[in-house]
């Protein structure tokens, strides 16, 4: 395994009831908060009810601030910023999906951030020493929505420039986690089928990074079996979820496979690159396509073009695990999984052509290559296997 740290202190109340614990944990961190989520809210029924009565009733005064759309903008975020100010925000409850539960972290520590501008705390590109990571942040209260991105239990927020088009990120342990997640799986029961599939798509994405990218000479059997079991756990669950919508059983296994595909537990001693992310980034800025989408159309494209390449070790040992199949039939098979649940398998998807895939290479090479020019990954990935992986997406 690789050396790593691991610090998650993020409380978890998972369950039917958990939004009951609102109040009384609200309480114990602040006195005037601000509920952030979407600019429409009506798809929640009475959620925002609940939530503001748990507040009203343990004391705390509220309001709510709904400024978040898919792939949340600094814009959206410097919004929240003002409105928290105003409203002498000591508390913030996200509620949502990975965008709500991201904006609502930079807005966090928007309110904290001792510098000019918020853009500042932003990591746009792997080679930048500018950035200027937030140190503080208001507490936060994270109730996930869609099972995808984790963010209640990571210390990470994923965010797009409007101004450059480059949806870039934040991590900070010092500031970013949440002190409590309160996870109910009833909340994602009304997910339409498309942003269902999508959600265990990302999750699958998350694990499948870690697991392609974990290099020779590392002892990862641990970490293998973990991984194979998560990517199991949804792929099989995903087509029951989808035929029954209420199996709450099936839903909390979804939400829960979530959290700990990015809290650290699966992940820990394996390289941290997320490559195919990275990739998926551009396509979600540049054609606004629904990040699990994004990771569909990226992982059936990078099975398929690491198994014309011989260092494929990690694919091929993940493909005839999960598919019992070489790599390049797991890719076909894969491929016609994610066909078979709705979700997109190619660039041309998303309106994108050939004559664009210059453009989409150079925007991941100004947020994500490293200073030494590459792609990280195991192995890196230069400028022109970028190029050829797009290449097999259109
Ligand atoms: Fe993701």
């Amino acid at each position: 395994m690789n050396d790593f740290e691991y610090y998650n202190p993020v409380k978890v109340f998972f369950g039917s009831d958990s939004i009951e614990k609102l109040g009384g944990l609200a309480a114990q961190y602040g006195k005037r908060a601000v509920v952030v989520s979407y600019t429409d809210i009506s798809f929640y029924g009475d959620l925002f009810d609940r939530i503001h009565g748990a507040l009203k009733e343990a004391g705390l005064a509220y309001t709510d601030c709904l400024v978040v759309r898919a792939n949340p903008t600094i814009a959206q975020a410097k919004q929240g910023v003002a409105l928290c100010k105003d409203f002498g925000a000591d508390l913030l409850i996200g509620v949502g999906g990975g965008s709500a539960m991201d904006c609502t972290k930079v807005i966090a520590a928007g309110v904290r951030y001792p510098h000019d501008d918020i853009r500042k705390m932003i990591l746009f590109s792997h080679s930048d020493n500018t950035q200027i990571p937030p140190k503080a942040a208001l507490p936060m209260i994270l109730i996930p929505t869609l099972p995808a991105t984790g963010s209640e239990m990571n210390c990470t927020a994923v965010i797009t420039d409007e101004e450059t088009v480059a949806k870039s990120y934040v991590w900070a342990p010092d500031c970013l986690y949440a002190k409590a997640a309160l996870v109910d799986p009833a909340l994602s029961r009304t997910l339409p089928p498309y942003q269902t599939a999508c959600a265990a798509l990302d999750t699958v994405a998350h694990v499948a990074e870690g697991y392609f990218n974990g290099g020779a000479g590392l002892n990862l059997d641990l970490q293998d079996r973990l991984q194979e079991g998560l990517i199991r756990a949804v792929l099989e669950n995903l087509p029951k979820v989808l035929a029954q919508p209420d199996d709450l059983q099936a839903r909390g296994l979804m939400q829960w496979a979530s959290a700990l595909a990015l809290n650290g537990w699966v992940l820990s001693g394996t390289y941290t690159w997320a490559p195919m992310h990275q990739m998926g980034h551009v396509l979600s800025a540049r054609y606004n396509a629904t990040h699990g989408a994004s990771l569909s159309v990226m992982m059936v494209a990078w099975m398929k073009y690491f198994a014309g390449r011989s260092d494929n070790a990690r694919y091929e040992q993940l493909a005839r695990r999960q598919f019992g199949k070489p790599l390049a039939e797991a890719a076909e098979a894969f491929e016609a999984l994610i066909e078979s649940v709705g979700v997109q398998t190619r660039l041309s998807q998303f309106g994108a052509a050939e004559g664009e895939i210059d453009m989409l290479a150079e925007d991941v090479r100004n947020v994500s290559f490293n200073a030494d020019g590459v792609l990280a990954s195991v192995p890196p990935v230069t400028l022109d296997e970028v190029k050829a992986i797009y290449r097999l997406a259109l």
